[in-house]
């Protein structure tokens, strides 16, 4: 049986081993940044072959190899000729967001299994034909959240499912990054043709998973929303020639059971934050401190309440993340549901709402007017 969180897997921690008489025969699809994090985490995989790897630029993806120590992989340089060449189990996507539905549709067309970087995809038109390729192919895509499997993280949800808040009627989404731009290693992320989304699809998706998720999901049905790009195309910006996303994203998004999200995100902005994240409540409103980086919580979430007249408030105490930390568990969890069969630890069926709403932002920016929200049936 697959485990999707780490609770499943504490359950019965003392009889868990992986399985190494079943081996996944794995590729990887893009070797730039994040490849670095998930050759990582195969190689430590006793029941993981990493067959090939490929990347579109001339000598990367043999470099990679090196600093991997990985040379005997197999290199291509496009995704198909890796998988018209090998008969793999599963693969890593790794390409920037432009070229995420295209790999991951061809490799479910041929029948592998799909771990596909975050976000899921640019457009809803493309997160649509990822999940008609995936109930096709029978084979399952997991998007890599792996905030996901931090325990701090997954106390929100808990917090939410205990019913301690009552009726969940507003949620507001803080952060973002006062300078922080992401151009590492080159430009993918802040080009039109290779990122499609900026600091919307970047950090937005986080922002959005981790209260989307710890409400189970709920049903996005309409949203206004508004992109700016003031830092990016800024005179003294070294990258402003090539900038042709958003740094800056706003969003009010009404989504089912009479719940709204002020959702908001930025790369750059004159401010250090925008705020924490709070879920307010009937009974109760929680707040979760923003943080320097995504996927953490750095400082302990509060839960403020009134007993009579009488305002309280408790401090969650913190959990510590797992030793083999969160991203060993978001390959952990997916090998393990190729191995078993599903399901898929970050469904599409979830995060297409999470798609939908990062999409119907950008939408709706273009057309200066708010917009209902359609998910397609699958
Ligand atoms: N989960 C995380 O913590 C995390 C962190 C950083 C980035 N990401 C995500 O990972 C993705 C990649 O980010 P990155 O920083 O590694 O980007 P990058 O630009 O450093 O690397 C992407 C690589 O993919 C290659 N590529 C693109 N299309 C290809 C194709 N069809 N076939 C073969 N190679 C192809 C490019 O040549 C490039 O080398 C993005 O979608 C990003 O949002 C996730």
């Amino acid at each position: 049986m697959a485990k999707n969180t780490l609770d499943d897997y504490k359950k019965d921690q003392k009889d868990y081993s992986i399985d190494t008489s079943k081996k996944v025969r794995v590729g990887i699809i893009g070797t730039g940044w994040i490849a670095g994090d998930h050759i990582r985490e195969y190689l430590k995989m006793p029941d993981v072959e990493l067959v090939a790897v490929a990347d579109l630029i001339d000598g990367k993806a043999e470099a990679f190899l090196k600093k991997n120590g990985a040379e005997g992989v197999k290199v291509y340089r496009t995704h198909k000729e890796l998988i018209d060449n090998e008969k793999l189990d599963a693969v890593s996507v790794c390409t920037y967001n432009m070229q995420h539905a295209p790999c991951a549709i061809y490799a479910l067309e041929h029948g592998v299994n799909v771990l596909l970087e975050k976000p899921m995809c640019v457009t809803m038109e493309e997160a649509e034909a990822i999940m008609k390729a995936e109930k096709k192919s029978g084979k399952i895509v997991s998007i890599g959240f792996q905030p996901r499997f931090n325990p701090n993280m997954q106390m929100i949800k808990k917090i939410v499912e205990s019913g301690e808040l009552g009726k969940i009627y507003h949620i507001i989404i803080g952060g973002g990054r006062r300078r922080g731009i992401p151009t590492p290693y080159g430009t993918t992320f802040i080009e039109k043709e290779t990122g499609g989304l900026g600091a919307l699809g970047d950090i937005g998706c986080y922002a959005l998973d981790m209260v989307l998720n710890g409400m189970g999901y709920p049903k996005p049905l309409r949203v206004s929303g508004r992109t700016t790009d003031y830092f990016g195309k800024a005179d003294d910006y070294k990258y402003k020639d090539v900038f042709g996303v958003d740094d800056f994203a706003i969003g009010f998004v009404r989504l089912e059971n009479d719940l709204t999200i002020d959702f908001k995100t930025a790369w750059a902005m004159n401010v250090d934050s925008m705020g924490d994240t709070i879920i307010m409540g009937t009974k109760a409103g929680l707040k979760i401190p923003s943080s320097g980086h995504w996927g953490s919580i750095d400082a302990p979430l509060k839960l403020y309440r009134n007993i009579g007249d009488t305002a309280v408030e408790t401090v969650i105490p913190m959990s510590k993340e797992p030793e083999e930390g969160v991203f060993y568990w978001k390959i952990r969890t997916f090998l393990d549901a190729v191995k078993y069969g599903g399901p898929a630890p970050v469904p599409t069926s979830q995060v297409i709402y999470n798609q939908a709403i990062l999409s119907g932002v950008a939408e709706s920016a273009k057309l200066g007017k708010e917009i209902e929200i359609v998910i397609p049936e699958i």
